[in-house]
């Protein structure tokens, strides 16, 4: 990958009312795509038409929960090769802006920060709390190590990296900025740094030495003057300027107008304010890596973060690209480069499930059970030698001599299915906290299937986002004991234990949910992408040769999960769904997905505008 070779010229510098980039007066074009969300394979077919569209800067959060899975182990290779990644986008001739938090928001699992740790009952996460700032210090040790390398300075394309992400709407801890920022630098980056607020936190979030920027979507609110205001004599930059907009379980798919999108870029560009699309193309939150919104009321995203963006999950171009591309090519004096060409995508064939396994069967795959009185959250497991579990699910079991009032106490992280003896009850959550459990005689096997549905990644609630069973849940007032725990967090080992078991059953008329369904897709010729259509189905999530394509649920906005050309093979390709409720008995494939019922941004209150 070809980085420049050292140079003495100046990187970006926020001197005056104009940035200047090697001495020359220099305008942001930014856009975002987050490597963790596109396959590896198409990350150069993304940038391309990134610079294809007139864009010269690429921005990316870096998720600390990916790259440090378990404390101190770290994971910079393959999907997560952050250096490989802007390499190639040095290599395609763009520049760099990396936001490397540790916290992210990012609509993506605990903002990014790993759960293990929240392992410390007394954690205080994005604050100096000891045990965030050691764990902290570890992490960036190694990261900084990464992309030092790739710094303007060391002949690298990054010009600019940020410091945390909207610490002014958290702000509770004036020390943590400092902190962070002393992260960065003793470490050895020397680009420029900057912060990325709203509105309201553009306030707190701001330090000494530190270029702030502002995050948006419209401009009637005075936002760019605001920002003006409180740093005059700088470069004016957008640092998110939101294309569209992300979608929750239950709820409509956002749309924001390409036109009145345009229309905001547009002006922006003429006060001479520098620009970040977040997204240029949102991709996928594949897996369990979703995050979720909690102002009072815990809604978790979805698995698509098309976000209404320029280039569509699949990474085509949109209506919003086009009108871009034209407005962008004003500021360039050569000719934008073409367009590449689009990727053909292919709706298979049905087909049918021909094998399936139930959940209680898979339970000798999973890890040795716990034993434990009390129920324990499913980061405190000894789980992943000790590590704990991070995401998916976890089964609580514990014997009862009666049934009557099961109360969760709200200790119920996420959602639960509730069973007897292995027939499903009914369901526990933030709403329904009780359930009546039918009389039984003799001692009897309560189950509580719950399912971490993503932890919330923006507000004031990210140090209580520990998962499972959070405290005692109560049987006609009396607390539960005597629990046996599997963790089920369906990672690749697993998956591939199951793949191999003997319990799986061909006649269909057996099948019980939960439980697991297998189908075979045959590719002929060379694999395309396709997506995965659930209508049919109730709840669960969908693997692909062991790849974890994410969750869907009937309720909507999204029915159908964005299956990527490269993880298919030619010939026999295995799909396994892990269904919870309603199993459907085909597989359904479409070449474009249908969003579901929409709404407009602009209709929104601002206030759910961060
Ligand atoms: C904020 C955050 C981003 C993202 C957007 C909404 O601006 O900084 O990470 O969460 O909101 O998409």
């Amino acid at each position: 990958m070809a980085l420049r070779r050292m140079s003495r010229l100046e990187g970006l510098r926020a001197n005056s009312s104009q940035f200047s980039l090697m001495g020359e007066p220099f305008r942001i074009l930014g856009g975002s795509i987050h490597y963790f969300r596109v396959p590896r394979a198409y990350w150069r077919d993304r940038l391309l038409k990134m610079k294809a569209c007139g864009l010269n800067t690429l921005t990316t959060y870096v998720p600390w929960n990916l790259h440090e899975p378990e404390r101190g182990t770290f994971i910079f290779q393959d999907q997560l090769d952050v250096r490989a990644y802007v390499s190639l986008a040095a290599e395609l001739g763009l520049w760099v802006i990396l936001r490397p938090g540790p916290y992210i928001c990012a609509e993506w699992e605990l903002g990014g920060l790993p759960s293990w740790l929240l392992q410390d009952k007394h954690m205080q996460l994005r604050t100096t709390y000891p045990g965030f700032v050691e764990a902290v210090s570890l992490y960036f040790d190694k990261l900084v190590s990464v992309i030092k390398p790739l710094m303007f300075e060391e002949g690298g394309p990054v010009i600019a990296v940020q410091v945390e992400n909207e610490y002014g709407s958290y702000a509770k801890d004036d020390q943590y900025m400092p902190f962070i920022k002393h992260c960065l630098q003793s470490r050895g980056i020397n680009e420029l740094l900057l912060t990325s607020d709203n509105w309201e936190g553009l306030r707190y979030g701001a330090m000494e030495g530190v270029l702030k920027t502002i995050n948006l979507q419209r401009l009637s609110f005075g936002a760019i003057q605001h920002l003006a205001d409180m740093q005059p004599q700088k470069p004016l930059m957008v640092m998110e300027y939101w294309s569209g907009w992300f979608d929750v379980w239950g709820e409509h798919h956002h749309v924001f107008h390409a036109e009145d999108m345009l229309a905001v870029v547009r002006e922006i560009l003429d006060r001479g304010v520098s620009i970040n699309l977040y997204m240029f193309h949102g991709g996928t939150s594949f897996g369990f890596m979703n995050g979720a919104l909690d102002f009072g009321t815990y809604k978790p995203q979805v698995t698509s973060y098309d976000y209404d963006a320029p280039l569509s999950e699949a990474g085509d171009c949109t209506t919003k690209y086009l009108l871009l591309r034209n407005l962008f090519s004003h500021y360039h004096s050569e000719p934008l480069p073409e367009v590449p060409h689009l990727q053909e995508r292919r709706a298979y064939n049905p087909v049918a499930i021909q094998q399936h396994l139930s959940l209680w069967d898979s339970l000798l795959l999973t890890e040795k059970p716990f034993r434990s009185e009390r129920p324990v959250n499913m980061e405190n497991l000894p789980a992943n030698s000790n590590h704990g579990q991070s995401y998916g699910y976890t089964l609580y079991e514990a014997s009862i001599a009666s049934g009557g009032a099961l109360n969760s106490q709200n200790n119920i992280r996420d959602r639960a299915l509730v069973f007897v003896d292995r027939q499903c009850i009914g369901s526990l959550d933030y709403k329904t906290q009780e359930l009546a459990l039918p009389e039984v005689k003799g001692e009897r096997t309560l189950s509580l299937l719950v399912e971490n549905c993503g932890r919330v990644n923006y507000g004031k609630a990210l140090d209580e986002q520990r998962k499972g069973i959070v405290g005692d849940i109560l049987l006609n007032q009396i607390p539960l004991r005597g629990f046996t725990i599997f963790c089920l967090d369906m990672k690749p080992a697993f998956m591939k234990r199951l793949t191999n078991a003997g319990q799986w059953k061909s006649d269909l008329r057996s099948a019980s949910v939960p439980g697991f369904f297998q189908a075979c897709l045959y590719v002929e010729g060379a694999p395309r992408d396709t997506f995965v259509r659930l209508h049919d189905w109730g709840k669960g999530s969908v693997f692909v040769n062991g790849q974890n394509l994410g969750r869907y649920w009937s309720i909507g906005p999204q029915h159908f999960l964005y299956l990527p050309g490269p993880w298919l093979r030619s010939g026999e390709n295995q799909i396994i769904v892990f269904e919870e409720q309603k199993p459907g008995d085909k597989m359904h494939f479409a070449e474009n997905a249908d969003h579901g019922k929409t709404i407009d941004v602009y209709k929104l209150p601002f206030c759910t505008l961060l």
